[in-house]
């Protein structure tokens, strides 16, 4: 599948991180990192294990704090943020964590009005039913919008943690491994989703997988985190087309059988 590209405004960075490190004691994870999210991008990250990917996500949501470098979210620089203001800036990012839990005893309904309830009181019944209906139908599960969450798939269940996250109308998605435990004709349903999502909600995103596949076909740009930095980054043929023996190995393990 090939990537049909969405509308990136290549001028204006949503994201922008300089120099950013974090340590934690001894362990120097991140080490002068620099990363651009252009408007309407998406943005894959790879990398290896405990590399530093979910921390970099949780310096963007400002969850954590740098050790040195700044973060600029939106136009906001998060490390100079409250916590009032933190949370005014979070809900224009949507986050789809790998363990994005729903509401085990809500139905699909209400696990999806879960967040409009709270953050956007003023909407009237009739608002927040188109809301929930458009979001189920973007990620094609308007058919479950009555059952629990034990009656879906692995799949759909990650559907409906998306559609969750999409009801806020956010400006930047995080995605932290959306194919994580899937199979592989599921994974490309979710990909699929992810650049759709892009299309209809004009989102920029950051995309963090160990799924190749993903990367191809989600990824506008890759980015690698190698040894606290972001060394390559390009298309996903620039990112391979080298002989280092950091980057080779992840190719190799996924398309030479
Ligand atoms: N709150 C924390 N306190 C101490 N160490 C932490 C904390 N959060 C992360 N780390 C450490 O930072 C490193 C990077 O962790 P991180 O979760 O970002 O890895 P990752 O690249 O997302 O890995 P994976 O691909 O397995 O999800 C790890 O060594 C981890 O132990
Ligand atoms: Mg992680």
């Amino acid at each position: 599948m090939l990537k049909t590209g969405g509308h990136i405004d290549y001028n204006t960075e949503v994201i922008t991180v300089r120099h950013v490190s974090k340590s934690f004691g001894e362990n120097h994870v991140l080490r002068g990192v620099d990363l651009k999210l252009h408007n309407g991008e998406n943005l894959v990250v790879l990398g290896r294990s405990g590399t530093g990917k979910s921390v970099l996500i949780k310096l963007i949501s400002g969850l954590l704090k740098p050790d040195s470098g700044t973060i600029e979210v939106l136009g906001e620089h998060v490390d100079e943020l409250n916590e009032k203001e933190l949370q005014q800036l979070r809900l224009k990012i949507g986050f789809s964590f790998q363990n994005s839990a729903l509401y085990d005893s809500m139905t699909v309904r209400e696990n999806l009005e879960f967040p409009l309830v709270r953050n956007k009181r003023h909407l009237s019944r009739a608002e927040i039913n188109h809301e929930v209906e458009d979001v189920l139908d973007a990620v094609g599960l308007l058919n479950t919008i009555n059952q629990m969450p034990s009656e879906l798939s692995g799949g759909q269940r990650k559907r409906i943690g998306i559609a969750r996250t999409l009801i806020l109308r956010p400006e930047i998605m995080l995605y932290d491994e959306p194919t994580a435990g899937l199979d592989p004709i599921t994974c490309i349903e979710i990909n699929g989703l992810i650049n759709e999502v892009q299309e209809k909600y004009k989102t920029s995103s950051i995309i963090i997988t160990h799924d190749l596949a993903c990367a191809k076909s989600v990824g506008d740009r890759i980015v690698m985190l190698l040894d606290g930095r972001f060394e390559r980054q390009g298309s996903f043929d620039e990112i391979f087309d080298t002989d280092d023996e950091r980057v080779k190995p992840f190719h190799d393990y996924n398309f030479i059988t």
